[in-house]
């Protein structure tokens, strides 16, 4: 099923789906991971698939220029730049952020393809969202007056269009699924500007897949993060006519595991981090994947997942963010103990 929306298909899909049998022997569960991290271009992650989307607007639209918000270390940014650098367009990334002290992680990797990063240090008095929003227009109107054709995109790429790469995904995870013999899993995600749980939500339900989905919110919300998401729900479910309803209750994002801040250096993230890779081999980032599995090792330790349940954890990528300073600065700090300097 499709929503009617053209994009340019990029992406070399599907991505895999692993199985993962050390972590899974020792959560008493089945774990399976949507290698969501590998769907290349710029060292991969979630928002390429909505970026297939914006690719195929943004060229309808003529666009020189792509522009789009988010903190200094966003990899919604990063991946912008990728497909900027890629189809030929210039790239601006705005955020309302401190220079972080060096150029690194994925601020690097924005220059490296080609992208300008634009830093507003934050005023505390006014809303960042405005803040952000504010620069970003700013910056739209002065390429504009240049003669550029600038087309926007919105934090994390998570409006109505940017939601139909994770609807496709949804379909895509329900025939793997069945193919693996595993459709009564639970597919977890990480939860940050929603986009990617939403597209899941609506292209599960509008399937009727049998498969479930929770989401592990990584950063606080100012209002009920189930207020929002039946918000943007409804926004969704009138732009394509969609034709079930969802009520607030409906939409399961788990709130306990966020830790008070957006990507903060965490201890528990960090040694979940720690777990997964010495395990599986599978490298997780500070900032969304880490937190969404150190949130399902506690769903299960709080029996919020039960023994021997499926669970599909989506791996949305994000692994430049282990090199941002401040993570870095605490891996260092109980890392070197294992470095030998002779
Ligand atoms: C690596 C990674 N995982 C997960 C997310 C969360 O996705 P969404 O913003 O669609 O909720 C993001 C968003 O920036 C991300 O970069």
């Amino acid at each position: 099923m499709s929503l009617g929306c053209k994009k340019v298909p990029f992406l070399n899909l599907p991505t895999p789906i692993e199985y993962l049998p050390n972590i899974s022997r020792e959560l008493g569960i089945n774990l399976y991971m949507k290698r969501d991290d590998l769907t290349g271009l710029g060292m991969g992650g979630n928002k390429l698939r909505k970026l297939e989307y914006f690719l195929y607007d943004a060229q309808q639209h003529g666009a020189d220029r792509l522009l789009t918000v988010g903190g200094a270390q966003t990899n919604h940014g990063r991946l912008t730049a990728a497909v900027a650098a890629k189809y030929g367009m210039k790239c601006s990334i705005v955020a309302a952020d401190d220079y972080p002290g060096e150029v690194s992680a994925n601020i690097l990797l924005d220059r490296i393809m080609g992208a300008e990063v634009i830093l507003k240090g934050k005023d505390p008095n006014r809303s960042e969202d405005e803040q952000i929003h504010e620069t970003a227009m700013a910056v739209k109107e002065r390429y504009e007056s240049q003669g550029e054709t600038v087309y926007y995109i919105p934090m994390g790429g998570s409006n109505e269009l940017g939601v139909l790469g994770y609807y496709d995904c949804a379909q895509e995870l329900t025939i793997q699924a069945a193919e693996l013999g595993i459709s009564d899993s639970r597919v977890i995600t990480a939860v940050g500007s929603m986009g990617t749980y939403m597209g899941l939500f609506c292209g599960l339900k509008d399937i009727e897949s049998p498969l479930s989905l929770s989401g592990v919110l990584i950063m606080p919300y100012e209002e009920s993060v189930r207020a929002y998401a039946k918000t943007y729900f409804d926004k969704v479910k009138k732009q394509y006519a969609l034709e079930f309803d969802a009520d607030k209750s409906d939409f399961h994002i788990d709130e306990d595991y966020v830790y008070g801040d957006y990507n903060n250096p965490v201890m528990e993230v960090r040694q979940a981090i720690y777990n997964m890779a010495r395990k599986e081999a599978i490298l997780l980032d500070p900032c969304y994947t880490g937190k969404a599995f150190n949130g399902i090792c506690q769903m299960v330790r709080d029996r919020k997942i039960q023994q021997g349940e499926t669970i599909i954890m989506v791996h949305t990528g994000g692994q430049p963010g282990l090199n941002t300073p401040h993570h870095r600065e605490e891996f260092e700090r109980e890392l070197m103990d294992g470095i030998k300097i002779l």
